[in-house]
C-alpha cells in the first residue's frame, strides 16, 4: 500500500505491506533507528514515538494507520545537526541514561509531558514515564532530568528581565 507520512517535519511517501508495523517501517525503511525494538508487544515502551504529539508505542501500530499523521522520532527533536534538545541535554547532565536503550523513548515521553504540562510535579513525571521500562533501573535520574528540563524550559520562556 502507498502511504504518505509526515516524519519529523518532512512528508515521505512509502510503499508498505499492510502488516508492517510503524516501528519496522521507521527502522527498516526510513533508517530511523532511534525507535528501539524491545518486547515488540506493547510492554516495554522502547519503541515510543510521538504520534500527532502523543506518545505511542510504534510496535502496536501498523504503518498504514499513520497515513496523514505527524510522527516524531528522537531524530526529530534535536534543534540542529550535532545539537541536543534541552531535554536530551538534562538527561546527559543528570546521568539519566546508562545503556541508553530506553532513552529515546524516555526523552520523547518527556517532550510530550512538558508540551502539555510545563510545571509537572514529581508524581506527574513518575506517572508519565510509568509505561516505559528502564532495564538499568535509572528511574531516579530520569525523573531528575525531566524536572530539570522543565525548570530550564520555563526559565527560557520567561522575559529576560524576569530571569534569575
Ligand atoms: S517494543 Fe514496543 S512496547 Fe516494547
Ligand atoms: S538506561 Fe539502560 S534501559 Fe534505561
Amino acid at each position: 500500500m502507498r502511504i504518505e507520512l509526515d516524519i519529523n517535519g518532512a512528508v515521505r511517501e512509502l510503499e508498505v505491506e499492510p502488516r508492517t508495523t510503524l516501528l519496522d517501517c521507521l527502522r527498516d525503511q526510513l533508517a530511523l533507528t532511534g525507535a528501539h525494538a524491545g518486547c515488540e508487544h506493547g510492554v516495554c515502551g522502547a519503541c515510543t514515538v510521538l504520534f500527532d504529539g502523543v506518545a505511542v508505542r510504534s510496535c502496536l501500530m501498523f504503518a498504514v494507520q499513520a497515513q496523514g499523521s505527524a510522527v516524531t522520532t528522537i531524530e526529530g527533536v534535536t534543534p540542529g545537526p550535532g545539537e541536543l534538545s534541552v531535554i536530551q541535554d538534562t538527561f546527559c547532565e543528570t546521568h539519566g541514561m546508562q545503556c541508553g536503550y530506553c532513552t529515546p523513548a524516555m526523552v520523547l515521553v518527556a517532550h510530550a509531558l512538558l508540551a502539555d504540562n510545563p510545571e509537572p510535579t514529581r508524581a506527574e513525571i513518575v506517572d508519565a514515564i510509568s509505561g516505559n521500562i528502564c532495564r538499568c533501573t535509572g528511574y531516579a535520574q530520569i525523573v531528575e532530568a525531566i524536572a530539570l528540563a522543565a525548570e530550564r524550559m520555563r526559565g527560557a520562556n520567561r522575559p529576560k528581565d524576569a530571569r534569575k
